[in-house]
């Protein structure tokens, strides 16, 4: 997150000798972005972060996938992913490409007797059903329904649910997520046309402080693998840090819908960006208020992306038979648009209260056998009279 947090105890200066109690040194690591360009934490360590006692097995998780050079528009009904007990296990990969994974998860239990890392994607996880904590190696962070959780790549993780029933979509991202660029002044402050600001941001607050020795497994994922790392230290067991790189969470609540006369592209409704895709919040907001004003959005040809659509709560005005936990995918190539009779439906209407989060990604996403099981084979045709 490109603004300065500071959690715990940290020497004066960086790089120089901070001391425990016992006159021993604290170990620094530098935890950066980009090499040495992009966002860094400099966080203190009771033990080393480097003692890996036993590399156990390696496995592959890669989806299989049912469909490359996609066209057809298809729905998945994301609520019929079958709820597991393990979060990882849980995570099924319904759509991806080599920039992004969409993942929709109901995992039952906490993570108890593992740590996770994915080392080389940042992840963001929306929460659609359950409350909890996300526990990290640079604090905490309590989640609720509406919230998207950036976890940066390399993060050790757990995850905390209160109780059984959780919903999670997650995107998976090679390419670093920010918050849009061109709501950011020179310095990095959000500006005053940003649909969120600083306030909105949560950032960790509690830091959990493990001095521990002992057999620590972290599940570390490295493209498609994952690899179980025995680690003879805790892996939370930071007393302090600061710097830009750290774990954050925003509640889809906080967004404020930017609305017009006419109808708004979706570029008002983006919460994130990477290189590779971007994310947007459609949150419920009053309509266009010219008088001819037609609030269904026009038909459009997404030549340029796959438009995915995962839909959250209330009232859907642009189809017909949608519902919470639905996906839908506009491949890139043909046009899409509003259902029949939703256009004329839409007019005189005076708001929506639609919850949903779209990524659009530039790459065509393949589809996974995954997300076969709970497709609708004849969304595509859904246009007909
Ligand atoms: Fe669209």
């Amino acid at each position: 997150m490109p603004f300065y947090h500071k959690l715990g105890n940290i020497p004066a200066k960086r790089h120089t000798q901070f001391r425990k109690p016992d006159g021993s040194l604290y170990y620094e690591q530098l935890f950066g972005t980009i090499g040495f360009d992009g966002m860094y934490t400099n966080s203190y360590h009771e033990q080393r972060p480097t003692q890996v006692k036993e590399i156990k097995k390696q496995y592959s998780v890669a989806p299989k996938i049912a469909k490359t050079n996609n066209i057809q528009s298809y729905r998945l009904k994301g609520f019929e992913v079958k709820p597991e007990i393990d979060f990882l296990e849980s995570r099924k990969t319904v759509l991806i490409n080599s920039d992004c994974a969409i993942i929709l998860a109901a995992p039952k239990q906490s993570t108890k007797d593992y740590f996770y890392k994915n080392t080389d994607a940042d992840e963001l996880i929306f929460i659609h059903k359950g409350t909890g904590k996300l526990r990290t190696m640079l604090g905490n962070l309590d989640f609720k329904y509406g919230d998207y959780l950036l976890v940066p790549r390399g993060i050790i993780y757990k995850i905390d649910f209160d109780t059984e029933d959780n919903r999670l979509f997650i995107v998976e991202s090679r390419r670093p997520i920010y918050t849009p660029k061109r709501y950011r002044n020179w310095f990095g402050q959000l500006l005053e046309h940003s649909p969120f600001c600083e306030r909105d941001i949560r950032r960790p607050h509690e830091l959990e402080t493990n001095n521990e020795s002992g057999d620590f497994l972290i599940k570390v994922k490295k493209q498609d693998d994952i690899i179980e790392m025995v680690y003879a230290s805790h892996p939370f067991d930071v007393v302090g840090y600061d710097g830009f790189n750290y774990p954050y969470a925003f509640s889809i609540h906080d967004f404020e819908p930017i609305t017009g006369r006419i109808h708004q592209p979706p570029p008002v409704h983006q919460t994130f960006e990477t290189d590779a895709f971007v994310v947007c919040s459609f949150v419920p907001r009053l309509y266009d208020y010219h008088p001819l004003s037609i609030p269904a959005p026009y038909n459009h040809s997404n030549i340029d992306s796959d438009e995915v659509l995962y839909y959250v709560d209330g009232d859907f005005m642009s189809r017909n038979d949608v519902a919470a936990g639905h996906i839908s995918l506009h491949p890139a190539g043909i046009p899409h648009g509003p259902h029949p009779g939703a256009t004329e439906r839409s007019i005189g209407k005076t708001k929506t209260d639609e919850l949903a989060v779209m990524v659009d990604t530039f790459k065509p996403l393949k589809v996974t056998e995954e997300a076969m099981k709970i497709s609708d084979d004849s969304y595509h045709k859904s246009w007909l009279e």
